[in-house]
């Protein structure tokens, strides 16, 4: 199974593919996750990475084109994975076509969450809040200055990829709105 989630910043995407995991046994691939990994541990990639994350920008095609085609070549990718914040711009989504090709791999299908914007501001709100209960680390993007700027660079970069799949077929839109169990329920849908 492989499968690409699509969606804002605070959409849902981690927390539905962290269930799928579980229930295919493949590995979730968040380029966030690994990004904030190579930032801790001052890596090039994660010292280039930092303050580009931290103003809530992208990070260079380049870069996470890197990071994803080396990853998916992991053993434990064999039986697929999870694209969770990848592709993020359309010469990503291209890059990505052109990588699974030569690795002689298909998607499964492309899922986007659809959301309001304003419920987004308060999920991000409430995360802070239960990181900050929970006596752990909140993200240094996760504050109303970056978030604003983490949306914008999705309407502008990244919701167009809605079109790049819906052109290819692949596009399977789900209401993010609906509670978490709700949402897990529609993926299995579309999955089965
Ligand atoms: P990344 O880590 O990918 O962050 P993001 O896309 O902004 O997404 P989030 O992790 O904030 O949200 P999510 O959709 O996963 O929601 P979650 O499940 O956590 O990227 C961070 C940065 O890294 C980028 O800004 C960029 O700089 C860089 N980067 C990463 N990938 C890149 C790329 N490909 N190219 C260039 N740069 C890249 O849920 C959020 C909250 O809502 C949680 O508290 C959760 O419990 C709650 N929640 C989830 N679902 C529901 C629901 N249905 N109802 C109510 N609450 C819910």
């Amino acid at each position: 199974m492989r499968l690409i989630f699509l969606g804002p910043p605070g959409a849902g995407k981690g927390t539905q593919a962290k269930l799928l995991t579980e229930k295919y046994g493949i590995p979730q691939l968040s380029t966030g996750d690994m990004l904030r990994a190579a930032v801790a541990q001052a890596t090039e990639v994660g010292k280039r990475a930092k303050a580009v994350m931290d103003a809530g920008q992208l990070v260079s095609d380049e870069i996470v084109n890197e990071i994803v085609s080396d990853r998916i070549d992991a053993a434990d990718c064999a039986k697929g994975f999870i694209l969770d914040g990848y592709p993020r711009t359309v010469p990503q989504a291209i890059a990505l076509d052109r990588m699974l090709e030569r690795k002689g791999l298909k998607l499964n299908a492309v899922i986007e969450l659809k959301v309001d914007e304003a419920a987004l501001v308060r999920r991000m709100e409430n995360r802070v809040a239960e990181t900050v209960a929970a006596g752990g680390t909140v993200r240094s993007d996760d504050n109303p200055e970056a978030f604003k700027k983490r949306l914008m660079e999705y309407r502008e970069k990244t919701a167009p990829l809605s079109d790049h799949y819906a052109r290819t077929g692949q596009l399977k839109t789900v209401d993010g709105m609906a509670d978490v169990e709700a949402v897990t329920a529609e993926i299995d849908k579309i999955l089965a």
